[in-house]
């Protein structure tokens, strides 16, 4: 049988893509590209904002409207997890839904589908050993892994729907995660990003693994473990602030291989807004963490999530956002209307900052953020980084693109024997999103 799988949302949803797919085709299924020829359509979904939800039950109709050939459908990932068998109901078509924790019963899931069972759901979470084989065929770069540390989230912003997505924070054991990335290691992978909802609050049950390693936490103590493993790139994602401890700029400092970028969001710059969201961190406390990634040996690139139009937000609330953009100087940002999502506390409020003063608050944001943003994209011409080579560019056959130790993408000329090296590349100009250089 046939399987095309579809992913929507964040680094998480991809990471369990890649798992699932390799669990088919253990079980014998075949993955496809072609969603026309497909025996089974499978949509991993995300529900971080209504618009992504949305995106999901538009592609459902279009599946149910434009394949001839009838697949079976199966919806995974967040939004399964949250509205379960309720999607039966809403959208006609769905043979199944499989909760975050479940997928490990995918293949017998769809079997029992083909054996004639219909409207099946699963959100179990019944414990089996995390499966972390990735086959490589199954992954999103033939160069990097993304490797979760963790799992889920207990912070419970007030307007966040991932801890009742995603459950409770469940750490991965240290040793398995050591051990999986000296093994990445070895086939080749060039990057790993260590990646969970909140890495900074890593906690695995028992500290084997990490002897041995120094640190004021127990993620700064992975990420000196994990850089002892020589891998040539770190990266890791997220980070929440009131978690981020100094000392994981210390380990950057001291392992040239954990990489100089760090995305630490801070969703308004209003301390007001912050405490209605119960983010558990001020504007002065983030702003005493960007100072010290500032001061680092290196120069660590920042990005951050922002959220416009939270419930009360006032002009001069989103003032105080403005300014926050303005000190930091973000490399870049991802920023959001603020969403109602069924179930988080912030729902129940009333959603009072119109769409219009949305829209435009929103507009001045992308205008500051891009106006600095060429500010600091501009800064790196004459600069060389490390680049890994990850692909020819769609838009340019003769260029090659890659992300720098700093997350920027880079294009440089070069043929398709650089794919897969990191090389040194001097920039020399710089446009939307994109540095452009030659290689030094
Ligand atoms: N509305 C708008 N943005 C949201 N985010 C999370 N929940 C919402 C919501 N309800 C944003 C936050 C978070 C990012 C992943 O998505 O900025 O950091
Ligand atoms: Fe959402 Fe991030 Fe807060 Fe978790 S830490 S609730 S994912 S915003």
């Amino acid at each position: 049988k046939k399987v095309y799988l579809e992913t929507f949302g964040c680094q998480m949803n991809v990471s369990d893509s890649e798992r699932i797919a390799t669990r088919l085709v253990a079980d014998g299924f075949e993955m496809i590209q072609d969603e026309n020829l497909a025996d089974v359509v499978l949509l991993n979904t995300c529900s971080v904002r209504e618009k992504a939800e949305h995106k999901i039950f538009t592609r459902i109709g279009q599946i149910r409207k434009d394949l001839a050939k009838k697949p079976v459908l199966g919806l995974l990932g967040c939004v399964a997890q949250l509205e379960g068998e309720t999607l039966f109901q809403k959208h006609s078509g769905i043979d199944f839904v499989l909760g975050t924790k479940a997928v490990g019963r995918i293949s017998e899931t769809i079997e029992k589908v083909f054996g004639g069972a219909s409207e099946i759901y699963d959100l179990d979470d019944r414990e089996a050993d995390y499966d972390w084989s990735v086959a490589d065929a199954q992954r999103h770069s033939p160069y990097i892994a993304f490797v979760p540390i963790i799992e889920g989230c207990n912070k419970f912003c007030t307007y966040c729907i991932v801890p009742f997505a995603r459950g409770r924070e469940k750490s991965l054991p240290a040793t398995e995660i050591i051990r999986h990335v000296s093994n990445l290691r070895r086939i080749g992978i060039r990057e790993v990003h260590l990646i969970g909802q909140n890495v900074n609050s890593y906690r695995p049950p028992a500290e084997s693994g990490l002897e041995g390693f120094r640190g004021a936490t127990a993620f700064s103590r992975l990420l000196r473990a994990v850089a002892a493993t020589g891998i040539e790139r770190v990266k890791f994602t997220t980070s929440f602030p009131r978690d981020f401890h100094p000392d994981i700029v210390a380990a950057l400092d001291e392992n040239e291989n954990l990489c100089n970028w760090v995305h630490l969001p801070v969703q308004s710059g209003s301390n007001r807004i912050l405490k209605a969201m119960r983010r558990g961190h001020t504007i002065e406390s983030y702003l005493e963490r960007i100072d010290v990634i500032k001061a680092s040996r290196r120069r660590i690139a920042l990005t951050t999530d922002l959220i416009v139009g939270y419930p009360g937000e006032t002009e001069e609330d989103f003032s105080a956002t403005l300014a926050v953009a303005e000190y930091c100087k973000f490399n870049s940002a991802y920023y959001f209307k603020y969403s109602p999502r069924p179930g988080t506390p912030a729902f129940d409020l009333p959603d009072n900052v119109s769409p219009m003063e949305k829209t435009e608050r929103f507009i001045r944001l992308d205008k500051l953020i891009r106006f600095h943003q060429r500010e600091v994209f501009q800064s790196y011409v004459g600069r060389t980084l490390e680049v890994l080579a990850e692909k020819v560019s769609p838009k340019h056959p003769d260029q090659i693109t890659g992300h720098s130790t700093c997350q920027m993408v880079v294009n440089f000329t070069g043929a398709a024997d650089f794919l897969g090296k990191t090389v040194k590349v001097k920039i020399t100009e710089s446009k939307v999103n994109t540095l452009y250089g030659k290689i030094a």
